[in-house]
């Protein structure tokens, strides 16, 4: 059977049994070349990574327990220098993999060595086209024009069917307005705009925080019909068939979120989906790393314990919330039907269409930032 043709099967016999975690958020580092304002993951910068034979070893489980897909973040994957060779060990195992990228070091020469492996999902990071606001998100100077450049290298190596790039967008008070104009990008180059509602910790003396302490980066009540407004414009665009990778109740939520800080869904964190730490500890989400975590070795014998199900049921009911479309978007794939239809639909587009590619206006962009 192809590859894609079993993942489809698995896929279909996982939404009906529940039996297996269909996706795995693995940050392959905590290292960062970016200091970005929303996120706190670069002030780890450790360099305890697992490696080697443990990367096989990790992989074997996630084949064994059924992983259908599996994304690589970070920290910043481009920043391992075995990142082709982990790639490499998941794909081999029939897992789909994706790399999340801020676009930094995401050179040319590291992209084809990553389509030469046979990756063919990467998820670019691009927050603003206007240089200032960008570089203000980043805490980072000069990295706008790397990462732009790197951008429509890529567009321009990637072939033109069975691919499925996309653009990461963390929408913010910054850049909201900008996001009809972010899906127009994403159009031209072939790719599709992923619309990422900030996360930001409720205190700052969340001991386990994970996203930054950026209270201009909150929107206030005064945003809110705009916000509404332009997500409206959105959903309209997703329904002509505009390149919106969200689903459409993620995106009918979002403002929600983005205005209330709750947005309702139904979250099977540790069941469905799993992240796993660069030191290959496994944990049901983002949220409980550090806190309630195994060892990917014994991850098959805990999976299937009646004391984890029991301990699992009783923290997420704990939870305060989050909307972070990899958890978010995979519960509701495997349990709405509209989800699944619209995501069935994209899946075949990228098959059977041919990608369009046109980067003249990214170049454009570029050249009016030097
Ligand atoms: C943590 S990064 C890791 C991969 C890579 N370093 C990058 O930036 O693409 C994964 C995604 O999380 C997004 N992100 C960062 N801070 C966030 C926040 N506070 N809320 C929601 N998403 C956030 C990033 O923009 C990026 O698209
Ligand atoms: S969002 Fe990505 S690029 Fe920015 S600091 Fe966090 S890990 Fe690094
Ligand atoms: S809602 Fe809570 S348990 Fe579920 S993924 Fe988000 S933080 Fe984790």
């Amino acid at each position: 059977m192809s590859r894609s043709r079993s993942t489809a099967v698995s896929f279909l016999r996982a939404r009906l049994l529940h039996d297996r975690p269909v996706y795995v958020h693995w940050a392959v580092t905590s290292r960062c070349n970016l200091r970005c304002r929303s996120c706190t993951i670069w002030e780890r910068d450790s360099a305890d990574e697992i490696c080697g034979d443990d990367v096989a070893a990790l992989a074997d489980v996630l084949a064994e327990i059924g992983c259908l897909q599996v994304s690589l973040g970070g920290g910043e994957p481009a920043l391992r220098d075995d990142l082709v060779e982990i790639v490499s060990t998941l794909l081999e195992r029939g897992i789909r993999t994706r790399v999340l990228t801020n676009g930094v070091a995401m050179v040319p020469a590291l992209a084809r060595e990553l389509l030469d492996a046979g990756l063919r999902e990467f998820s670019f990071s691009l927050d603003s086209l206007d240089p200032k606001i960008q570089e203000e998100m980043d805490n980072t100077p000069g990295a706008y024009s790397k990462r732009l450049r790197n951008l429509a290298a890529l567009a321009e190596m990637l072939p033109e069917r069975g691919c499925l790039p996309m653009l990461n967008t963390v929408v913010t008070p910054h850049n909201f307005r900008e996001l009809p104009t972010i899906v127009e990008l994403a159009g031209e180059l072939g790719f599709h705009a992923s619309l990422i509602p900030i996360h930001l910790p409720p205190c700052a003396d969340d001991e386990h925080r994970f996203y930054g302490q950026a209270p201009e980066l909150r929107f206030d009540e005064e945003s809110g019909a705009e916000l509404r407004e332009i997500y409206n414009e959105i959903i309209a665009l997703k329904r002509r068939g505009g390149p919106i990778i969200n689903s459409s109740t993620f995106l009918e939520r979002s403002p929600d979120y983005l205005l209330e800080g709750h947005a309702e869904w139904p979250c099977r964190a540790g069941e469905l989906f799993f992240s796993i730490s660069p030191q290959g500890r496994v944990a049901p989400c983002h949220a409980f790393e550090d806190r309630w975590e195994v060892d990917f070795r014994d991850l098959p014998d805990t999976l299937g314990s009646a004391d984890y199900s029991r301990e699992l049921e009783a923290k997420i009911a704990e939870c305060e919330g989050c909307f972070r479309p990899c958890w978010a978007e995979i519960s509701l794939l495997m349990l709405e039907v509209r989800a699944l239809g619209e995501m069935v639909r994209v899946q075949a587009s990228t098959k059977l269409r041919r990608r369009k590619i046109d980067t003249r206006s990214l170049q454009r962009r570029l050249e009016a930032s030097r």
